[in-house]
């Protein structure tokens, strides 16, 4: 199938899994451990119940709307992911460039496989910056200096890496930065001749965005280690409060009393989030997290939240349940893997189409007449 006549995110993903090696499509789509947080994640939206409203005036309607005060033409960004050239060797730019013309915010990831500078020469479109404190803090400090320089419009200060999770797929594959060749992983990579073809003429991804020195093909989980702090506190948000005078949103927050807390630092959003299950397993899923203390949150700080978001009837739900916007971050990897920016474009308009579909069936003209008396929330069992 072409990516152009996938009907659901769904559809892209199972074009992905044809397109890409084993031990790529796992490290896209694995998580930690039992992968409990990320299925939750997903099956949680299946918990929020909508209520619909009728005839009420529905010929037109809208999903634009204000994110970080700025207009979007929908209440969505792409999430930050390191190393997207993994499932298609220009990811970064493809899907900056697809979320400009889809009127949308693009998240650079710190771990990105494009430097900075060349994401950013795409040209039109809001871009943030993710960051990753260093141990080494200069290196941080270089990275808001670039970021700044090359014009990003806000940071996005991710903290729920303290170590990196365990992510059975990914030791199973032996995957490793850059991929190692082994007999298993050859195999693997024999059997998707064109992935292998993108590779030999764009050469091994990696992280480009900071000098790695020699890997010698070490553990993704080893690399991070050695370079992310995990001695971080809340004294780095009020470092970088005081550094970064753009908006600010910190990311991978998952408790009410820490996005009160970070509301208290000056942020300009918190992203919601458990880095789709990737960290630590077992966790509440987001959405879950956002109807017990959504509404409740959003009156002190906007709220941003990603996890398992697969429809646009999901985004209308976070919506409903207190978020100004979500992130996505598989859905656009899959649709870059099945059909380049061919499915990033496809996978946005899907998610779009969905969600005036859902507005029209709730009775809601725009956005902005979404809350909490649109949905009911089946209780935890
Ligand atoms: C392959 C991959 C790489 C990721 N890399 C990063 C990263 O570098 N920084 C970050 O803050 N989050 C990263 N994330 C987490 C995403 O930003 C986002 O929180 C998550 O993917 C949302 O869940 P979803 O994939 O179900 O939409 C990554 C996620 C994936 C799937």
């Amino acid at each position: 199938m072409n990516a152009s006549r996938a009907t659901s995110v769904h559809d892209l993903r199972r074009m992905a899994r044809a397109r890409l090696p084993r031990a790529v499509f796992d490290f896209v789509d694995g998580a930690a451990c039992d992968e409990r947080s990320a299925r939750a994640n997903v099956d949680d939206y299946g918990a929020v119940r909508f209520v619909p409203r009728l005839l009420r005036d529905v010929s037109h309607t809208s999903v634009a709307t204000t994110l970080l005060g700025a207009p979007a033409a929908a209440p969505i960004a792409i999430a930050p992911t390191g190393l997207a050239t993994l499932v298609h060797p220009d990811a970064d730019r493809v899907l900056a460039r697809e979320a400009a013309r889809a009127g949308i915010p693009f998240v650079l990831s710190t771990a990105a496989g494009t430097a900075l500078e060349d994401v950013a020469a795409v040209g039109e479109g809001r871009r943030w910056f993710q960051l990753y404190v260093f141990r080494d803090r200069s290196i941080t400090e270089r990275l808001i200096e670039r970021a700044e320089a090359a014009g990003y419009d806000a940071l996005v200060l991710t903290v729920d890496v303290p170590v990196v999770g365990k992510r059975d797929r990914d030791r199973r594959n032996g995957f490793t930065v850059p991929l190692r060749l082994t007999p298993a992983t050859l195999l693997d990579f024999a059997l998707h001749p064109r992935w292998c073809l993108d590779l030999a003429r764009h050469g091994m991804p990696t992280m480009r965005n900071y000098e790695l020195g020699d890997l010698g093909g070490r553990s993704h989980a080893e690399v991070v280690g050695a370079l992310y702090d995990p001695g971080l506190t809340w004294e780095a948000l009020a470092w970088l409060r005081a550094r970064w005078k753009g908006p600010l949103l910190i990311k991978g927050l998952l408790a009410l009393d820490d996005v009160l807390r970070a509301a208290d630092h000056g942020v300009e959003a918190v992203v919601v989030s458990n880095h789709g299950g990737r960290q630590i397993d077992g966790t509440s899923s987001t959405i879950r997290a956002l109807a017990d203390w959504g509404p409740q949150a959003a009156a002190r700080v906007p709220l941003l939240v990603d996890g398992g978001i697969r429809r646009g009837s999901d985004v209308v739900a976070a919506l409903a349940l207190g978020a100004q916007g979500v992130l996505i971050g598989r859905p656009t990897l899959y649709a870059a893997a099945a059909g380049g920016a061919e499915g990033v474009r496809r996978c946005l308009d899907i998610l779009v189409e969905e969600m005036h579909l859902t507005l029209a069936h709730l009775g809601a003209a725009s956005v902005a007449e979404l809350g909490r008396h649109c949905v009911e929330v089946e209780a935890r069992r």
